[in-house]
C-alpha cells in the first residue's frame, strides 16, 4: 500500500492528476442526480425521518415496503440519455442510513429488506448500457447507525464510524467496476475533516479507483465545488446541484409538484448560466415510490434533449470560463474560444437586431441548428443582424442559438456606456 500523505501533500498530488481525471467531466456539462430510497415512499422530503421525528423502529418499516420495480434504474438512465445528460449520480445511501446495495457492513440494505435486490448494481448496469458516467452519492451523516451520532463525542465511536463509512465506500468502489464520481454529502455531526479522517479515507478510496473524481463535501476541497440550489460560479471546478422543483430532492406528489417544476426553457436557462461560467448542472429527479420517473420531469427533459441534439455545441466541451463576450437584451452568450453562441430567450419580431460591444468583425454568423447563414454588417462596435425570421426559428423550445465565428479575438468591450461620449464612433476611431 502506498504511503499515506499529509493533507498538503495529498492536495498537491490530486491537483497534479486533476486535468487528466476531470477532462470528461469538464466537457460533460449536464448530469442527472437521483434521490431514491425508502424515503421516496413518504413523499414529504428525504429528510422526513428527522423533520417528523420518527423513531428508528418506526422508520425501519419503510425498508420492508420499499419496492422498486425491476428495471427502474434503466428508466432513469434512458431518460438521462434522452435529455442529453452525460452522467448520473445516485444516492446509494442517504441520511436515513439504508444502503441500496448488497452491503456486508450495513445489514440495513436493499438485499436484506424490501426489494431484495442490489439496486446499485442495476444502476451501474443501466449507466453502462446508455454510456453514462457513474457517480455514487454517499452520505456522511447517518440517522440509523448507532455511532452516527456518538461519533461526535466518543473517540471509540468516532473511530468505529470512520471505519464504517470507509468500509461502505470501499464496497462501492470495489464491487462495481470503474466508478467515476464519489459524491459525499453532509459532514455532520463532526465539523472538521480531521473528525472524518477524510484525508486518509480519500487516499484509501482513490487507491481503488485511480480516475475517481471526488466532490468537496468531506470537508477538504478535493476536485469540485457543489453549490446547492443556486447557480453561483466557484473559482475551481464546480457543479450546481438543483432539485427539479425547489421543494424536495426525494419524491413529492407529482400532480402538486408540477406547478413548481422546471420547464424546458428554465432548464436551458440554468444550463446556460452554468456553461457560461465554466460549471456543470446536476439536475435532480426524485423517482416515484416504485422507482418510475416522475411524470412532470419527462416532457421538459425530453424537450431539452431534443434541443441539445441540434444545439449541443453551445453546451458541451470546454467553454471559456469568464465569458468576456456578450449579447443583447434578448440573449445570453457562451464562448468556446472561437465561436460565440447567443442563446435567444426572447426573439425580436422586427427582423433585425444589433449586438453591441464587438470591436472585431466575425467571420461568419449563422444559426447553430442548421448552419443557415445570417446576413450581418459590422459597423465598428456592433454587429447588425439583418433579414431575420419574424418568429423564433427554434421550434423545439423557442430558444434559438446564433453562432458567430471569429478568427481572432472578438475584442469585446462591454457596451459603450455613454454613447454621447464617442459621438457615435467606436473607441479609437
Ligand atoms: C442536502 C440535503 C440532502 C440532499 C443534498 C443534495 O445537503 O441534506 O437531502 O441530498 O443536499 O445536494
Amino acid at each position: 500500500m502506498k504511503q499515506l500523505l499529509c493533507k498538503e501533500d495529498y492536495l498537491q498530488e490530486i491537483a497534479r492528476s486533476r486535468d487528466r481525471r476531470m477532462s470528461w467531466w469538464r466537457e460533460a456539462r449536464f448530469g442527472m442526480f437521483i434521490h431514491y430510497g425508502p424515503y421516496s415512499q413518504v413523499g414529504r422530503n428525504e429528510w422526513a425521518m428527522v423533520l417528523e421525528n420518527m423513531p428508528v423502529e418506526e422508520y425501519e418499516k419503510l425498508a420492508d415496503t420499499f419496492s422498486p420495480e425491476p428495471g427502474a434504474p434503466r428508466e432513469w438512465a434512458k431518460l438521462a440519455k434522452r435529455a442529453g445528460m452525460k452522467y448520473m449520480v445516485l444516492t446509494t445511501r442517504h441520511h436515513e442510513g439504508f444502503s441500496l446495495w448488497d452491503s456486508k457492513v450495513n445489514p440495513y440494505n436493499s438485499v436484506n429488506y424490501g426489494p431484495r435486490r442490489d439496486i446499485v448494481r442495476e444502476f451501474v448496469a443501466a449507466c453502462r448500457e446508455f454510456d453514462l458516467k457513474i457517480g455514487f452519492y454517499s452520505s456522511l451523516m447517518d440517522w440509523h447507525h448507532p455511532d452516527g451520532w456518538r461519533c461526535a463525542f466518543e473517540s471509540e465511536a468516532r473511530l468505529r464510524f470512520n471505519r464504517y463509512i470507509e468500509a461502505l465506500n470501499t464496497e462501492l468502489l470495489t464491487n462495481y467496476g470503474p466508478i467515476d464520481i464519489l459524491w459525499y454529502d453532509v459532514a455532520r455531526p463532526m465539523e472538521f475533516w480531521e473528525g472524518w479522517n477524510a484525508v486518509e479515507m480519500n487516499q484509501h478510496l482513490r487507491a481503488l479507483q485511480p480516475n475517481l473524481i471526488i466532490n468537496n463535501r468531506s470537508l477538504i476541497p478535493e476536485d469540485f465545488s457543489t453549490p446547492e440550489e443556486h447557480l453561483s460560479a466557484a473559482e475551481n471546478d464546480w457543479e450546481a446541484c438543483m432539485t427539479f422543483n425547489g421543494l424536495s430532492w426525494g419524491y413529492v406528489d407529482s400532480a402538486q409538484a408540477r406547478n413548481y417544476s422546471y420547464n424546458a426553457q428554465r432548464i436551458l436557462k440554468m444550463l446556460n448560466t452554468c456553461c457560461k461560467s465554466g460549471g456543470n448542472l446536476l439536475l435532480n429527479i426524485g423517482p416515484n415510490p416504485d422507482g418510475s420517473v416522475p411524470a412532470e420531469a419527462v416532457e421538459p427533459l425530453s424537450t431539452v434533449g431534443d434541443w441539445l441534439q441540434e444545439n449541443g455545441r453551445a453546451v458541451y466541451g470546454r467553454m471559456v470560463k469568464d465569458v468576456k463576450v456578450g449579447g443583447n437584451g434578448g440573449c445570453d452568450a457562451t464562448y468556446d474560444g472561437k465561436n460565440v453562441y447567443l442563446w435567444y430567450w426572447l426573439w425580436p419580431s422586427s427582423g433585425e437586431m444589433s449586438v453591441g460591444g464587438y470591436m472585431a468583425a466575425p467571420k461568419s454568423v449563422r444559426f447553430l441548428k442548421d448552419g443557415a447563414p445570417i446576413d450581418f454588417v459590422h459597423d465598428g462596435r456592433r454587429i447588425i443582424l439583418k433579414n431575420l425570421p419574424r418568429q423564433p426559428p427554434d421550434k423545439i423550445a423557442g430558444v434559438t442559438v446564433i453562432a458567430m465565428t471569429f478568427d481572432r479575438d472578438p475584442n469585446y468591450v462591454f457596451a459603450n456606456r455613454y454613447p454621447q461620449l464617442h459621438g457615435g464612433k467606436a473607441y479609437g476611431e
